[in-house]
């Protein structure tokens, strides 16, 4: 198969590049892949909104600048984030052009909620949906597009470089080259190659490399473990973002998110004893960012044996509240919590990734003909910790400016034919599928009790020493095994959680979502941590 502009992803950064990309180039074929079906992305999960100026009497660009570099502590790319911030109220337009609702007050102007970090209320949001919304809209406007093919439930396994030509490619290999994909046809079960002259990684987050995770299943961190096997740039994976309040519901994964837009409209956290603890720890008490509310939150649990705390909205206005998080109200009421009368039990949940997959200002990796953005990848907006709800915007801003790049280039390219057929011979259906399941319980058991909020040295020493025995063992199924979704998304999280870990080891200092007790924060070492 052959495509001018390959689109792996079908969340709001996929989606948004190759609606763009299709408009543009009528002439080209554009073609979408994605592993289960179109809307079963992290997107499609978003509550909270999507943040930007868009109130300029009260707001500027400036203030959300600030409030960027300030969650970042220290680490963002200012430039980087001055793009984000001017240019997505412009890509905002674009997405309510195509028909996304967000809510509106009394005088119709837009209800703009307020999250942590964020000094002015600035997050356009559809209840407590907007990713749905969004994605919808994105769906729709999609199929108005004559140029554009949408391939569900195909597995996208690895990236075609010259390695695949024969040719030795290493870190300092210059030009390395992206050709296409090797995909898993899930509807065949056969392995295809895809040629392209321009490939975009669109691929999400990795928040499955967690026990407790907001994400849902299909977040295993594919485009950075792929980008990495091929010996592109990965930097600042170790700053996992742990959402403070997902609903504490023992046994269920993903995770239900209580949006930190309950706290921004006065949600209160407590203890167990029903005291509130915020304002020992930040000025900012319940709208700190949310490494700090995450890490109060751990520790309180630690420091009061339990594996929770709440969320207190019973002072809120019901009718407010049920007007604004319909979704929250019915999921705590089907739980036998009515939110008004109970407190909600919290409890933080690894949920965004704001390391990946390192491109420059126009999307571009390390590897030619190869973009990324959306969650996989590494702009520099977010430094050491994300604000919350930039996010969805940082993919549109992206998914634009990979747009521009690309559609510059892609008259020069041409296909790459040598390329070889998938060779699968020597390998056997898998006997037991035990093995990858229990090796992903065991990862994310790992990930999660020595790289979770807090870390140590021996921790992340630990981590390592587990995470090799489960890379050999999962190399030899690889190598022995008719593949799966299963074994190479499994592949995919131990080289994910080993990055986390370099990462992580590499960093002497404690820094945004990266606290490690052994190495307090220093300001002299202000670096990307670049693998
Ligand atoms: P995704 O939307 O995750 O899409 C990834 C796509 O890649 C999917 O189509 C998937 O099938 C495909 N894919 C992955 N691997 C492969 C493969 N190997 N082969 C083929 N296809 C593949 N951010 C905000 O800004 N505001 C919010 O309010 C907000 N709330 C959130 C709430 C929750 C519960 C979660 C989980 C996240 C939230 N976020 C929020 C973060 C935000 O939703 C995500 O960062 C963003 O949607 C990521 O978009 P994306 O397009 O990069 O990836
Ligand atoms: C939320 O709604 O709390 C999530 C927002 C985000 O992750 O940006």
């Amino acid at each position: 198969m052959q495509t001018d502009f390959l689109v792996i992803g079908s969340g709001i950064a996929g989606l948004t590049y190759a609606l763009k990309t299709a408009r543009a180039f009528p002439d080209k074929k554009i073609t979408i892949i994605t592993k289960t079906q179109a809307d079963e992305t992290n997107t499609k999960y978003a509550q909270g909104g999507i943040a930007g100026v868009w109130d300029e009497e009260k707001d500027s660009y400036n203030k959300h600048i600030e409030d960027t570099l300030i969650a970042g502590d220290d680490l963002c790319n200012q430039a980087i984030v001055e793009i984000v911030v001017r240019e997505g109220p412009e890509r905002i337009k674009e997405i309510i052009g195509y028909g996304a609702k967000f809510d509106k007050d009394e005088k119709g102007d837009y209800s703009l909620g307020k999250e942590g970090g964020h000094s002015e209320n600035r997050i356009l949001h559809h209840k407590d949906v907007t990713g749905k919304e969004m994605e919808r809209a994105l769906l729709e406007e999609l199929e108005t597009i004559k140029n554009i093919e949408l391939i569900n439930h195909w597995f996208v396994i690895d990236i075609i470089t010259q390695h695949h030509l024969g040719y030795l490619v290493t870190k300092s290999t210059l030009d390395i080259t992206c050709y296409g994909v090797y995909v898993l046809n899930l509807h065949t079960q056969q392995i295809e190659k895809i040629l392209a002259k321009i490939i975009l990684l669109a691929t999400g987050g990795c928040g499955q490399a967690y026990r407790t995770t907001t994400n849902p299943v299909i977040a295993t961190g594919d485009g950075v473990a792929m980008v990495y096997r091929a010996k592109g740039k990965i930097e600042n994976m170790e700053f996992i973002q742990f959402h403070p309040t997902a609903l504490y519901e023992p046994g269920v994964s993903p995770s239900f998110l209580i949006t930190e837009a309950v706290r921004g409209d006065g949600g209160i956290l407590r203890n167990k004893n029903g005291e509130s603890f915020m304002e020992k720890y930040d000025d900012r008490k319940d709208l700190a960012p949310r490494d700090i509310v995450a890490r109060a939150i751990d520790n309180e649990m630690k420091r009061t044996g339990t594996e929770h705390v709440y969320l207190d909205c019973r002072h809120m206005n019901k009718e407010k509240f049920i007007h604004h998080f319909p979704n929250i109200y019915e999921k705590c009421l089907g739980m036998g919590i009515d939110v008004m009368q109970q407190m909600i039990p919290v409890a933080p949940a690894a949920h965004y990734s704001c390391g990946g997959i390192k491109t420059d200002e126009w999307g571009r990796t390390s590897i030619k003909q190869l973009y990324a953005c959306g969650e996989c990848a590494s702009t520099g907006l977010h430094g050491a910790n994300r604000l919350a709800s930039n996010s969805l915007l940082e993919a549109m801003v992206f998914g634009h400016r990979c747009f521009i790049n690309s559609g510059q280039l892609i008259d020069e390219l041409s296909f790459e034919d040598r390329i070889p057929n998938w060779n699968a011979k020597g390998t056997n259906e898998p006997g037991e599928m035990i093995l990858i399941t229990q090796s992903q319980k065991e990862l994310r058991q790992i990930m999660s009790d020595y790289v979770g909020i807090v870390r140590t040295d021996v921790r992340l020493e630990r981590a390592m020493k587990r995470l090799d025995l489960l890379f050999s063992e999962t190399e030899a199924l690889y190598k022995s095994t008719k593949l799966s979704p299963q074994l190479c998304e499994l592949r995919n999280l131990i080289t994910v959680g080993y990055l986390i870990v370099k990462g992580a080891e590499f960093r002497k200092e404690s820094r945004g979502l990266h606290y490690n007790t052994d190495h307090p924060k220093k300001s002299e070492l202000l670096q990307n941590i670049i693998l």
